[in-house]
């Protein structure tokens, strides 16, 4: 991974060497930081010869500016100030550092044109995608020789030194106080990456869940289950879907309880298929690489455990991933197996490829019976038809809570991963029912996703407020954004935070 870079806020400038960051708006006028001798001309000139018309994240890169003591100026658009909305710190941010080089010493004055303060929030906002921006995977990248040294941002660049972003405003003391929030989070973030984009020959269930148990230096309680322990619990879909592997499965519960009250937590499970072949039904060759990454939604619950265990958030929380891998074998799962979940239900497997659903049956289960949740949130990269509906810029969100449904819609929107709300209903169980077993694990060629979270909710107790996201289109393999260049988006960890921070701290 790359260094991440050393972000700091100040109440004044404190260097003038390397890069001045700056921002305008549409009428180029640059508020406070106009103060800065000779700049408001510079800019003035610089954008009559250039495109620069302050538009929202429009970049005017000035080098070896005239007059003024750095080595170079990057002005940024802010567009209209009535169009802001929250989302646009953190692309700001991000929109800041895709403009470095490594090993850069930036300073970035953070004022707005019409002269009112950037607040604490939205600075550690700049800061939350500046960090976010500056990631890549580049570990097997061999320095030097093959790997290339070029701009930050780019996926499997290597060799890249820490940026210094010193971000200068009004209100460096309240975003110094919101950074320990945000810095937890854009941490979080980064650990669900490198999971994500890690390859399973190096990250198998034993050795994820061993990740996740790292957790326990954040004062997480871990709790893993070992193949002996799930079958005294008799989690036999889990166990069908890890049986063709020679990799045995785990599942790990991570609780942070950050509330003095014995309040009933919230959980949030996620799907950790470490490798997803499909199994006896399968997949085709092209593009089964990127089914390294159908842990996403496990990995999204270890990185959002980590960002509320370190910024303590005041909840009570617990993450459930099933960890397993899914191949084909001699000992493999057959399509016409019939196996019971833990829950009692019996499961006719139509398609060893629809295996997400049989790991978070048992998952879903268990977090219910080990810890009673007041609401549960489940997060999976579990079918390829939540793209063909959605794209890529939404996870799609079931739910059978709408007070749930209507608060992550609200984190989405805050945060930039956003959900669209798809239905469930008797009609889609009806597309579930087996001849001979009380369901099947896939619902025929139409409404794909939808009866797959209609399969998870057989699982989920009467009355208990719970939600599913697919983000089977979001976690991986989406257009790159202001605030991610790599593969693994990390998908899962901003909204999941904001829903905790917004609804049950406090
Ligand atoms: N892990 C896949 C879904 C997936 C596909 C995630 C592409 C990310 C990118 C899942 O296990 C799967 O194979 N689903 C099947 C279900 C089908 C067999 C009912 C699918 O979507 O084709
Ligand atoms: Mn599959
Ligand atoms: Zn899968």
């Amino acid at each position: 991974m790359t260094s991440n870079p050393v972000v700091s806020f100040h109440k004044t400038t404190t260097n003038e060497t390397g890069t001045l960051i700056v921002l305008t708006d549409e009428t180029l006028s640059l508020g406070p930081a106009a103060q800065v001798p000779g700049l408001a001309a510079l800019v003035q000139k610089a954008a009559a010869t250039s495109d620069y018309k302050g538009k929202s994240l429009a970049i005017l890169d000035i080098l070896a500016p005239a007059d003024l003591p750095f080595d170079r100026l990057v002005v940024i658009g802010l567009g209209k100030a009535q169009e802001l909305v929250e989302g646009d710190w953190s692309r700001l941010g991000g929109t800041a550092m895709g403009a470095l080089r490594k090993g850069e010493t930036a300073t970035f004055l953070a004022e707005r044109a019409d002269g009112t303060a950037i607040s604490g929030e939205q600075l550690a906002d700049i800061g939350l995608g500046a960090v976010l921006r500056a990631y890549s995977f580049d570990r097997y990248k061999s320095k030097g020789k093959n790997g290339k040294d070029g701009k930050n941002g780019k996926d499997g660049d290597s060799g890249k030194a820490p940026v210094t972003l010193d971000i200068v405003a009004a209100e460096a003391a309240r975003a110094k106080k919101a950074w320990v929030g945000r810095s937890a989070v854009a941490e979080g973030a980064v650990l669900a990456r490198e999971l994500v984009n890690e390859p399973a020959n190096v990250l198998g269930p034993v050795e994820f869940a061993e990740k996740a148990a790292e957790l326990e230096k954040l004062g997480v309680t871990i709790e893993t289950l070992t193949e002996k322990q799930m079958k005294k619990l008799g989690m036999r879909a889990l166990l069908g879907v890890a049986q063709g592997s020679s990799r045995p499965p785990r599942l790990v519960a991570m609780h942070w309880n950050g509330t003095k009250a014995k309040d009933k937590p919230v959980a949030f499970v996620g799907k950790g298929v470490v490798f997803d072949t499909g199994g006896i039904s399968i997949k085709p060759a092209g593009g089964m690489e990127d089914m390294k990454g159908d842990m996403g939604g496990a990995a999204a619950v270890v990185g959002l455990m980590h960002a509320l265990a370190s910024r303590k958030a005041k909840a009570n929380v617990v993450g459930i991933i099933g960890l397993v891998e899914n191949m084909p074998d001699g000992n493999a799962q057959r399509p016409g197996d019939i196996v019971a979940a833990a829950s009692g239900v019996t499961i006719e497997i139509i398609n060893t490829d629809a295996e997400g659903r049989l790991v978070l049956a048992d998952a879903l289960w268990y977090a219910q019976k080990t810890y009673e949740p007041k609401a549960i949130v489940d997060l999976a990269t579990l079918t390829g038809a939540i793209m063909v509906a959605l794209g890529t810029d939404y996870a799609g969100m079931f739910a059978t809570d709408d007070a749930l449904a209507g608060a992550l819609s609200k984190a989405g929107e805050a945060t930039g991963e956003k959900v669209w709300r798809m239905p469930l209903g008797p009609a889609y169980d009806k597309m579930i029912e087996s001849k001979f077993a009380d369901i099947k694990n896939t619902g025929g060629r139409y409404g794909g996703s939808i009866t797959a979270a209609q399969f998870l909710k057989r699982f989920v107790e009467d009355g208990v407020a719970w939600a599913h996201l697919d983000i089977a289109g979001t976690a991986m393999g989406s257009p790159q954004t202001e605030v991610n260049r790599s593969w693994a988006s990390g998908w899962g960890v901003r909204i999941l935070d904001r829903l905790v921070a917004d609804n049950y701290e406090g």
